[in-house]
């Protein structure tokens, strides 16, 4: 009963982990085509938000969670979608970082151009997590 509960604070942290990473990159792709130079500071704030509130507290609720959930399950360590999984969660942590280092070069900025890899990036984000879905839900690896 208590694994079921910390199965739903795990997802929720998910959640939030990538609603922050998906929120950040799209505010990286409009700073890229913003011409106004008035919209950059609070660009920058909400990236502050989506990144450093939303994404990292996320990340931390959601390392913290899943490596309880391994404590409490060491049976899982042995399933081949668990490593495939992990390996993808690797994936979306690199990221995250790069995300992290994106948002601390661009500062206050807002020249055109600035960052034309952000939709890319947050589209990767996007097939990252649904690879980590289908090892966790269909578990098609063992
Ligand atoms: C260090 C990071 C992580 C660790 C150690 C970890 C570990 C785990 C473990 C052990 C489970 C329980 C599996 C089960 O009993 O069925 C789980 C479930 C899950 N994880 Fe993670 N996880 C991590 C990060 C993530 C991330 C970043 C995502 C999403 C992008 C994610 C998505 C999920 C989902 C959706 C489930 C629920 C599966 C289900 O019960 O249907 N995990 N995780």
């Amino acid at each position: 009963m208590a694994y079921r509960w910390l199965v739903a604070a795990h997802v929720t942290a998910d959640l939030c982990f990538l609603a922050g990473l998906l929120a950040t990159w799209l505010l990286l792709a409009v700073a890229a085509t913003s011409r106004d130079p008035a919209f950059a500071p609070s660009a920058r704030r909400m990236r502050h938000l989506t990144l450093k509130v939303v994404a990292n507290g996320g990340i931390v609720a959601s390392a913290a969670t899943g490596a309880a959930l391994l404590a409490l399950n060491p049976w899982l360590m042995t399933q081949p979608w668990l490593w495939v999984k992990l390996g993808l969660v690797g994936v979306l942590f690199g990221l995250h970082g790069m995300a992290a280092a994106r948002h601390r070069k661009l500062g206050d900025d807002s020249h055109s151009g600035a960052d034309r890899g952000a939709w890319r990036a947050g589209v990767g984000t996007a097939i990252a997590a649904l690879g980590v879905f289908v090892a966790v839900i269909v578990r098609p690896f063992g």
